[in-house]
């Protein structure tokens, strides 16, 4: 069914992420032990576990830099495009403007969508946005609602992706002030902010596409418009092996350059300093790449 990240065998662990997710998922590289305490693969060499399925040998003159995102988030930013069923003309919005988010806006527009709209608060990422010329919406200074429905003539975006998960940034509201209580006594562990904007902006028969990680319980999860409006919720861990080859002939073809989201590259000794610029957003830090 190529549902790779729902595999059955691969996860040591199963048991934890059984009680956690109600069935085992699958292992994952660098990912906690929840999905098999398998260590990452940001090291001089790496072991790559049943081969056949998890390598994708590239026998053309391609550079590293352009098949490095391969390996997860050029995938699972076309998975969340993919996760959509654009139809020529839709307008797909995009929650979340980094790596991840960059990737579901180039895919959106591969697939056919006429209008992309990035939503984020990082203004060196919604210009990076913009370079490829989609529409921006900026959350610290805009309602964000309303800006997409006057974008889409009252009706919503026909297609929402979340690109930012567990670690949204909220606004200020009053369900604001009841998530952090209820965060703070332990009783709701994700941030379900962008999820709950992402299916009330939505159309009327739409798709809410989910890609940001969630891993725990979120509160006021707005079942009725979800279930009264017809939308479609779709979600999951990247099915990599799944799209790796076809996106890797969609950069030999010129249609994706995975390279534009590059803006540090450092030795792997310089690490440390690569994640504090990636999660401060220091320097306009986009994507960091790590040289062995
Ligand atoms: N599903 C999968 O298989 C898979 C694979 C890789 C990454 N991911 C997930 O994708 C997500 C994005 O990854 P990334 O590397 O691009 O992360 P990132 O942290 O660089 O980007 C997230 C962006 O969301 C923005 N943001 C925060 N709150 C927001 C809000 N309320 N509205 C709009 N934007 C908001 C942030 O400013 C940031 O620019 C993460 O949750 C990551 O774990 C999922």
């Amino acid at each position: 069914a190529e549902l790779y990240s729902c595999c059955e065998n691969t996860n040591p662990n199963a048991g934890i992420s059984e009680k956690m997710f109600g069935h085992p998922t699958c292992g994952i590289y660098g990912y906690s032990h929840l999905t098999g305490g398998f260590a990452g693969g940001q090291a001089e060499y790496a072991r790559v576990v049943l081969a056949d399925a998890n390598a994708l040998k590239i026998e053309s003159d391609l550079t590293d830099e352009q098949v490095l995102f391969l390996s997860d988030i050029l995938p699972t930013g076309y998975m969340g495009a993919d996760m959509c069923d654009i139809k020529d003309g839709d307008t797909v919005a995009v929650w979340g403007a980094g790596p991840v988010g960059q990737f579901a806006m180039d895919s959106a527009r591969v697939l056919g969508a006429e209008k992309v709209i990035a939503i984020d608060k990082e203004t060196y990422r919604l210009d990076m946005a913009a370079a490829q010329g989609y529409t921006t919406i900026n959350f610290e200074n805009t309602d964000v609602r309303s800006a997409l429905l006057e974008l889409t003539g009252g009706r919503g975006p026909d297609k929402c992706i979340d690109a930012v998960g567990l670690e949204a940034t909220h606004g200020a509201s009053h369900v604001h002030l009841y998530d952090r209580a209820k965060q703070a006594v332990r009783s709701e562990t994700d941030r379900p902010h962008v999820l709950r904007q992402a299916i009330m902006s939505c159309r009327s028969g739409g798709v809410v596409s989910v890609i940001g990680v969630y891993g725990g319980l979120i509160d006021k999860f707005p079942a009725g418009a979800w279930m009264n409006r017809s939308l479609t919720l779709r979600t999951g861990q990247c099915h990599v092996q799944k799209y790796m080859r076809p996106l890797l002939d969609m950069i030999e073809q010129g249609k994706i350059d995975p390279t534009r989201i590059i803006t540090h590259r450092l030795p792997l000794t310089d690490a440390p300093t690569g994640y504090d610029l990636f999660k401060n957003k220091q320097d306009h830090c986009e994507k960091v790449v790590l040289t062995p």
